[in-house]
């Protein structure tokens, strides 16, 4: 009778598993018949977690050094578009697609004792894109936050937004709000989103928020140094306001506005892959390229440079 029962039992499970196996797999392929917007929008969250969990394990290649392992990376993750074009797909695919990358990406950093990861999401010139396209980054950007929260907490990921976001789907703005709050005391590592976010505007707002305070006479214009704009620009989130080194897929040579007060020492990494296909083979060459330069900050003290940020 209990032989039965464990049989009963044995045969259930390896249905379900099976099942399961199935579902899975055919979450990963749906993606290349893109019928719907809305059907993508789900294969995408399901399939990155997946991803996520899978890579939790990860431990710092061994031809990588512990020591000199950047504390901030910042990515600008250029060539969804282009990738999905390649491939003959919707523009929408190639988001999604990219969406996977840097959920696989962040456990890395994680793992390997990256402190700080920034990844320029959506700048604030993206809005004259087709509005099919904007409304389905929003959405997009929705459903990881939503459905990468556990995650986020598993993995002690604090996340942030920057940039204006004043003016986001209300949707969008409210899970942004909970994300950052939620996840805020978290201190493993830290990802920096950066939404509508433009470089010289981040100048322009600390410029006001400091002459405003001049003005009420809360500051004078002597104090005004480099510290103190730190902490008006919106990296002062983190500790680590400059990031180490910068990476840019797709073989575009350019800054596109993005930190551009933040990345003055920056080491500049450019990959010829279009940012879906950038995975752990390409992340590691950056940082093996990252770990070759010897970083002189014109000539003053690196460990001074770090005291100050
Ligand atoms: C994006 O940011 C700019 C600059 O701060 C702002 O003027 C604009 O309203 C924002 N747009 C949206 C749709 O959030
Ligand atoms: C992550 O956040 C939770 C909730 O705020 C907190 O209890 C936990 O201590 C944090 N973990 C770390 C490692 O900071």
């Amino acid at each position: 009778m209990i032989n039965i029962l464990i049989f009963v039992v044995l045969v259930v499970v390896i249905i379900v598993a099976e099942k399961f196996r199935r579902s899975s797999t055919s979450l990963l392929f749906k993606s290349s018949s893109f019928s719907s917007t809305k059907r993508a929008e789900k294969s995408i969250s399901k399939v990155v977690s997946g991803d996520a969990k899978f890579l939790l394990e990860d431990k710092l290649p061994a031809d990588l050094s512990r020591e000199t392992i950047p504390k901030h990376v910042a990515v600008i993750m250029d060539g969804n578009r282009r990738w999905a074009k390649k491939k003959g797909l919707e523009p929408m695919l190639g988001h999604e697609a990219g969406a996977r990358s840097l959920v696989k990406l962040l456990p890395l950093c994680c793992n390997w004792g990256i402190k700080v990861l920034t990844v320029y999401a959506f700048s604030t010139e993206n809005w004259i894109r087709p509005r099919v396209e904007v409304d389905f980054l929003m959405k997009l950007f929705e459903k990881i936050l939503k459905e990468e929260l556990e995650f986020f907490m598993r993995q002690e990921v604090r996340v942030s937004v920057i940039g204006d976001s004043s003016k986001l789907p209300r949707s969008l703005q409210k899970i942004i709000t909970t994300v950052t709050e939620t996840t805020k005391r978290n201190s493993s590592c830290h990802l920096i989103m950066a939404v509508n976010y433009s470089g010289r505007t981040d100048i322009v707002q600390a410029c006001q928020s400091i002459s405003n305070k001049v003005k009420d006479g809360l500051i004078k214009s002597e104090d005004i140094d480099e510290s103190l704009i730190n902490h008006e620009l919106e990296t002062k989130c983190t500790e680590f306001p400059y990031p180490d080194l910068l990476i840019r897929t797709s073989g575009e040579l350019r800054l596109s506005n993005f930190l551009m007060w933040q990345l003055a020492y920056t080491e500049l990494y450019f990959d010829e892959s279009f940012w879906p296909d950038f995975g752990e083979t390409q992340f590691v060459q950056a940082l093996h390229s990252f770990q070759r330069r010897q970083r002189r900050f014109g000539g003053q003290d690196e460990d001074k440079l770090v005291c100050e940020s």
